[in-house]
């Protein structure tokens, strides 16, 4: 039997779903890991939902060579030709067309009989397949519509040169045994099911995207649809990591496992949460930091006499190391490296240089430098912050506070060698910081929407890890900032998000004037 395939969509459907939205730079950094993780198919995009998607799916279709790139695409010929332009030079290209089938999504989205919806599949599966040799179609909101009458759009859409049969889950709705029942179904009643690949697709509003995934593997289905830390839509897709360790660690059930390379992970879901401003949830299953300790006295002991009576999959086997070594300010260049290759990081020569300069700073500050310390240090470098050449930095600043006064920043920033001072009140130095950058940086139309600060390593000299999200007509800008200083690392992760969002409105402005 054919091995399962993973078809990450964190780029398509993570993305699109609220706060999670990426820039090029992101998505080609998300894209280099999906390639290191060995998914078998990244869905890039939209090609046709703007220039920005069409960009980039057409970007990440250059780029990557050990996965095959696909686009969503709606069933019309400018979808299908735009998706077809984005991905067609990509080493194994794939268009993605969808149709709703259910009663609703036809009756009240579509406004189309269900006899068009059966023509228009057919039509376009055709238009799409004479394009490209690689067309998965989906069914949308599938387990809400009537089997017999899927049976035969699926039907349509094989005779005419569909070769993956995406059955999706699109609200959440199902439950494992139905899941199954329904992928057992249409591979015995559909001709031509066969020759095709079937796959699924599930939502998590009610908790069980990934169950009914696994459910539909269990009925057949070769390829699963799913997405770093589960970003998606509503309460989200199901997550890769999950859905990829429970195969992993029951191959009983699951022989035919994914080729995926578990050990990059955790290095992924770092990356994909540093991306959007998030912090995993602490009891996230494989990610959250809480996944692999053991509080309680009876679980302590029980591990430590046999890791299994209370683990059932090691932390190295999603890429974290559990070790006691630390590194500090006597650790060369090639400690740090030695320390890099354990933890899964093969970085470039400018990316090591970057690195190990920020943790020979580090080690001024910070007596032992552990692993999460290191980690921290790497993706903040790796995870290209959006090339802003002519953005603000950091000069200096200068605080004044106490509980008995109102709050003073002074912060000194530079920009084209020029530099700018500004001071301000506020409530919390925090505050004052960030007011005192608004009066340098014009005040655009922006607001504050989220601010997160968490602690890498435990010990009162822990590097503060800050994120800031800002939003501007839709769009969300983050900065992260990471410093064992936190108004230092909240006033860089400000600094970073205010660059993005003037690049962007300057570049709206740009296209006005044109
Ligand atoms: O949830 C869904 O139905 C989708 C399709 C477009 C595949 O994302
Ligand atoms: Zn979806």
């Amino acid at each position: 039997m054919d091995r399962i395939k993973i078809f990450d969509t964190t780029l398509r459907d993570g993305e699109q779903s609220p706060g999670c939205s990426m820039n090029l730079h992101e998505k080609i950094e998300v894209a280099r890991c999906l390639e290191r993780l060995k998914v078998d198919v990244i869905e890039a995009g939209f090609a046709r939902s703007s220039p920005g998607d069409f960009e980039s799916v057409n970007t990440i279709a250059k780029t990557v060579k050990d996965c095959t790139v696909a686009s969503l695409a709606r069933a019309n010929i400018g979808d299908i030709d735009a998706a077809w332009d984005a991905v067609k030079c990509a080493v194994d290209p794939r268009i993605h067309l969808f149709i709703a089938t259910s009663p609703l999504h036809m009756e009240y989205k579509l406004k189309m009989t269900p006899e068009q919806v059966l023509e228009k599949t057919a039509a376009m599966v055709a238009y799409a397949a004479g394009k490209c040799s690689n067309i998965e179609f989906s069914c949308e909101d599938a387990t809400r519509s009537d089997w017999a009458f899927m049976a035969k759009v699926v039907e349509a859409a094989i005779k005419n040169g569909a070769t993956v049969i995406n059955l999706p889950d699109t609200v959440g709705y199902t439950t494992p045994d139905e899941m199954r029942a329904l992928v057992e179904y249409m591979v015995k009643n559909v001709p031509g099911s066969d020759k095709v690949e079937y796959s699924v697709h599930c939502h998590n509003d009610l908790g069980m995207a990934v169950a009914n995934s696994l459910a539909g593997v269990m009925g057949g289905a070769r390829q699963i649809e799913c997405t770093i830390n589960g970003l998606g839509e509503r309460a989200g897709n199901t997550s890769l990591e999950e859905v990829v360790m429970a195969m992993r660690t029951r191959p009983s059930f699951f022989p035919e496992l994914p080729r995926l390379d578990t050990t990059q992970i955790y290095r992924s879901s770092k990356t994909v949460y540093s991306i959007i401003g998030q912090a995993a949830p602490l009891n996230k299953p494989i990610v959250g930091r809480n996944a692999f300790l053991h509080e309680s006295g009876i679980h302590q002991h029980g591990v430590l006499n046999n890791r299994q009576t209370y683990e059932i999959l090691t932390p190295e086997s999603v890429g974290i190391q559990v070790s006691n070594i630390v590194l500090g300010k006597h650790s060369g260049k090639h400690a740090f490296e030695d320390r890099l290759v354990q933890l899964g990081y093969q970085l470039e020569a400018d990316e090591l240089a970057k690195c190990f300069e920020e943790f020979k700073d580090l080690c001024d500050k910070k007596k032992d430098v552990t692993d999460a310390d290191i980690e921290a240090i790497v993706t903040h470098n790796t995870v290209r912050q959006e090339e802003i050449v002519d953005g603000y930095t950091l000069d200096w600043f200068s605080v004044h506070t106490s509980s008995l006064t109102t709050a003073t920043c002074t912060v000194s920033m530079k920009k084209d060698g020029e530099k700018f001072e500004s001071v301000a009140l506020g409530d919390g130095p925090i505050d004052a910081a960030f007011k005192a950058i608004d009066q340098i940086v014009k005040p655009h139309n922006h607001a504050f929407e989220n601010f997160t600060i968490h602690s890498i390593s435990e010990g009162k000299d822990t590097l503060g890890d800050v994120i800031v999200k800002l939003s501007m007509d839709g769009q969300y800008f983050t900065g992260k900032g990471l410093s064992t200083d936190i108004l230092e690392a909240s006033i860089v992760a400000y600094i970073n998000a205010i660059n993005k969002l003037c690049a962007t409105a300057a570049q709206e402005q740009g296209k006005e004037v044109q």
